[in-house]
This record gives structure tokens, sequence and C-alpha cells, in this order.
């Protein structure tokens, strides 16, 4: 009788003090080819300029993400939005906000 094995998720960190190296490249290009080989992959994208999210999006999927006023991974941690031209207080975020990708 087989064993049966436990399979534990595998983390992978891209780290580099340095910007602009390719730690966002490396970590898109991962994410994709586990995705392609069958593995579950879950991206997470903590950089306010979601690089690695826009990049793991089909092209209308970053048409849409471009024309919608998204909140950023600081805004929706933090809970609200900063002052804007729009509203000149800060903005209580509704925590059912966020942004999703069926790329994979
Ligand atoms: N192997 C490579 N060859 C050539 N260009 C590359 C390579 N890897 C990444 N780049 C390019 O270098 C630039 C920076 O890459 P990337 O955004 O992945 O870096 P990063 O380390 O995540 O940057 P940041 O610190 O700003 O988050 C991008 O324009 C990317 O297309
Ligand atoms: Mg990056």
């Amino acid at each position: 009788m087989p064993k049966k094995v436990k399979k534990t998720p595998i983390v992978v960190s891209i780290i580099n003090l340095k910007g602009g190296v390719g730690k966002t490249t490396i970590a898109a290009l991962l994410a994709r080819d586990a995705a392609s080989k069958g593995l579950k992959v879950l991206a997470v994208d903590i950089d306010p300029q979601s690089n690695l999210s826009q990049s793991l999006l089909t092209e209308n999927e970053y048409k849409e993400f471009m024309e919608q006023d998204g909140l950023s991974i600081v805004e929706l941690l933090n809970g609200y939005k900063p002052p804007s031209q729009q509203h000149l207080a800060p903005t209580k975020i509704d925590e059912n906000q966020c942004a999703t990708t069926s790329w994979f």
C-alpha cells in the first residue's frame, strides 16, 4: 500500500536589497512556470506598485485594472485611502475590496 505523503506548500522568496535587479521578473516567471506544470500557485505581491500582479494579468484584465480606481496593498492594509483631489480627507476602505486575477 503506497505511503501517504503529506504535501506542504513550498515558499519561494526572491530577495535582493538592490532595486531593479529582476526580483519581480523572476517571481513572475517562476509562478507562471509552476502553474503551467499544474501546481497551485499563490503569488503574494505586497509591493504598492503591484508590478507582479500586473505581470500576471491577461491583456483584458490589465486594461480593466488600469481603468479602475483600485487600492494599493498599503491602502488595503491601512484600511483607508489617503486624501486626493476627489476626497479631501482620508477615505475608509471597505474590507471586501481587493484585486483578483483569473490567470491561474
Ligand atoms: N534577465 C533579465 N534580462 C534583461 N532585463 C531584465 C531581466 N530581468 C529583469 N529585467 C528587466 O529589468 C527591469 C527591472 O526588473 P524587475 O522589475 O523585475 O526588478 P525588481 O528587482 O523587481 O525591481 P524593484 O526593486 O523596483 O521592485 C525590468 O524592466 C525587467 O523587464
Ligand atoms: Mg519588483
